[in-house]
């Protein structure tokens, strides 16, 4: 690795303790009312604007950590269980957009509250009962933040709705998120996972990225041995599918091992 490399790591990683400091402290003066005094309502309302854009650099930091990882060959292992998995990518991503929804899909009591409850937010889940609580041997954050980012894009190119497809066929799982949006012309179905590379979006409402989600999706899933692909023409939509190995054998907890694709 080089220096330069290490020290764009290293101030990453110290970026963390700063703002759990920041996040515990937001926190407390939230839900301890009787400890540090009653807020208003404007204040409340500041704080928890400051919280969650908290949230949201802790979850980049976190992120390109997991890209450095990923780079230098660390898969975490672990055993899962596919509801898991989705339920918390969905409360981590709307956590950050509308924690009504968030706070919704903690109390939902299985697929099909959880379904109804997306479908709400125009968010259409398509999943078999059978492999929703099925157990699976993956790397859990890198496949929790491919799907964060590629749910993040489709929420915010769809004109009306979202859909999300899991399947498992021959020992891979694959997954795809569809939108109908704008889409994307094919002379850009390369460059769009270049890093900093974006277009600029028709709809004028649509929050302007780094340009970096698409081009970290693709480290990940190249790292866990997986394909990417795309499908989408101008003005009708897109759709992103995943398909990845799963690992045959998998002991409990995390087991760091350096992998190869
Ligand atoms: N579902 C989609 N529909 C239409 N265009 C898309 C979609 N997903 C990605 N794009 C295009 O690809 C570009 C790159 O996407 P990418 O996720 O890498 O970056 P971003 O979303 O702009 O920023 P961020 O770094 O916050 O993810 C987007 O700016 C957009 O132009
Ligand atoms: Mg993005």
């Amino acid at each position: 690795m080089s220096l330069k490399k290490i020290k764009i790591d290293l101030v990453i990683h110290d970026l963390k303790v700063p703002l759990a400091v920041i996040e515990s402290g937001i926190t407390l003066l939230l839900q301890k009312p009787e400890k540090y005094g009653l807020l208003t309502a404007k204040q409340e309302k500041v704080l928890n604007r400051t919280l969650r854009n908290t949230r949201v650099i802790q979850m980049l930091v976190n992120d390109l950590l997991e890209l450095g990882r990923s780079r230098e060959g660390i898969v975490n292992l672990t055993n899962f269980r596919l509801s898991n998995l989705f339920e918390g990518t969905l409360i981590e991503l709307f956590d950050l957009v509308d924690s009504d929804t968030s706070e919704r899909i903690k109390t939902c009591a299985g697929l099909t509250e959880l379904k109804e409850t997306l479908a709400k937010s125009d968010l259409v889940l398509l999943v078999d009962e059978g492999l929703w609580s099925q157990e699976f041997c993956l790397d859990e954050t890198k496949i929790k933040q491919i799907l964060r980012n590629l749910l993040n894009n489709a929420l915010k190119f769809r004109k009306s709705f979202v859909e999300i497809t899991v399947d498992k066929k021959d020992d891979h799982l694959f997954l795809s998120v569809k939108d109908d949006g704008e889409g994307i012309p094919s002379v850009y179905h390369q460059k769009i996972f270049e890093s900093y590379f974006y277009l600029e979006a028709k709809n004028e409402c649509t929050v302007r990225g780094s340009g970096l989600g698409l081009a970290g999706v693709m480290v990940l899933v190249e790292d866990l041995g997986g394909r990417l692909f795309i499908e989408s023409e101008e003005g009708k939509g897109a759709k992103f599918s995943v398909k990845v190995p799963l690992a045959k054998k998998c002991r409990h907890g995390l087991r760091p091992t350096n992998h190869s694709p």
